[in-house]
């Protein structure tokens, strides 16, 4: 089977193609950060108008990338939560749109069980059941991934999420908005410990994770000295081994309880290079595997969520029926293709 899968959750837009056998035909996307970087964040409205102006170019550009014609597809996938719901309702309308007009089936597809698939796009690909690390720019979650639509939550942040962290301290740092990469490249010219910050639940037991108070340690480190280029890059430094070492200790600590031999990470801080450097090593001395996406499948992507589609639709899984989009939709709700 071959789909065409459309994002728009946030503020990237995305267009796929995934056929069943070849692999990943095409994926296009189109990324709205100097949209809103002049706004210090994502605003809403914004999103959801250039979403309208640029998805049917990206589907067509997909579709001709790809090689194929809609009468080859087998189905069209879009993410239909958890999201900024007008951005969503653009991907929704034009996807159900397009599967009425090509006679197709249109499916739903949970954002976050996209992003815990895309190490599946990758090769080798992980199994089930296993371990997931799931870091974005909204969630932080450690996840037991039993099969496909069957997720329990392990623990998740009381807070911020890890991506959030990254991008409020980036910006208290003065770095342009999306702060997180930004905040990475700066830390490579800090120096280790000359600005240590606090690992927030890190020796607390249990598998919860709170980065809150990182912003205000971060405040407090600003006012405390004169920041010159070094300083910056120092506390740069300082917010990422903190935000490591708290992701790498608590998944860690997951992979020890649960058992488990492979852990998947997933999500925009998944392209991390100093959290994926630390996992690999820190997995590999406990014997067990990590798996990754493709940087460029970390953060927001419509092949993701091809794949999900992909898989549920060859699952059995059936449309339902309507426009229904979720701004706010726990990942425990989900079920396997045959019962959803
Ligand atoms: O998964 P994603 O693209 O969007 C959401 O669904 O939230 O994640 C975006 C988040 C942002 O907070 C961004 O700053 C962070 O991922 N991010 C990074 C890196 N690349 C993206 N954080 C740290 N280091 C990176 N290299
Ligand atoms: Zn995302």
């Amino acid at each position: 089977m071959m789909v065409l899968a459309l994002e728009s959750s946030c503020d990237e837009s995305a267009a796929a193609v995934l056929d069943g056998r070849r692999g990943l035909l095409s994926h296009e996307l189109f990324s709205q950060v100097d949209l809103h970087r002049l706004y210090g964040g994502v605003v809403p409205e914004l999103a959801s108008r250039d979403h309208v102006r640029r998805l049917l170019p990206l589907v067509r550009q997909a579709l001709e990338r790809a090689g194929v014609s809609p009468r080859d597809l087998g189905g069209i996938a879009y993410t239909a939560g958890p999201g900024l719901v007008g951005a969503l309702l653009t991907g929704a309308a034009l996807a159900r749109s397009l599967a009425r007009g090509w006679g197709l089936p249109a499916i739903g597809i949970h954002h976050l069980e996209g992003h815990l698939l895309a190490p599946l796009l990758e090769d080798p690909a992980p199994s089930f059941p296993h371990l997931a690390l799931l870091v974005s720019g909204g969630h932080t979650m450690l996840i037991e991934a039993r099969a496909l639509g069957d997720y329990h939550l392990l623990g998740e942040t009381r807070d911020d999420a890890a991506g959030e962290a990254f991008d409020k301290c980036a910006k208290l740092l003065g770095l342009p908005y999306p702060g997180g990469p930004q905040l990475a490249a700066l830390a490579k010219q800090g120096r280790a410990g000359a600005c240590p910050l606090p690992r927030p639940m890190l020796d607390r037991p249990g598998l919860e994770f709170s980065f809150s108070g990182l912003k205000t340690a971060v405040s407090l480190a600003i006012r405390a000295q004169p920041l010159d280029d070094g300083r910056r890059a120092d506390i740069a430094r300082g917010v990422e081994d903190a935000i490591v070492d708290v992701l790498c200790g608590k998944a860690l600590r997951a992979l020890d309880q649960a058992g488990f031999g492979e852990l998947v990470v997933a999500g925009g801080v998944g392209a991390n290079l100093r959290l994926r450097e630390r996992l690999q090593r820190e997995a590999a001395a406990r014997g067990a595997r990590v798996f990754f996406p493709r940087a460029e499948f970390c953060t927001d992507n419509a092949a993701m969520i091809a794949l999900a589609g992909l898989m549920r639709l060859e699952g059995g899984e059936r449309p339902a029926p309507g426009l229904a989009v979720r701004a706010r939709w726990p990942l425990a709700e989900l079920r396997p293709p045959a019962a959803a």
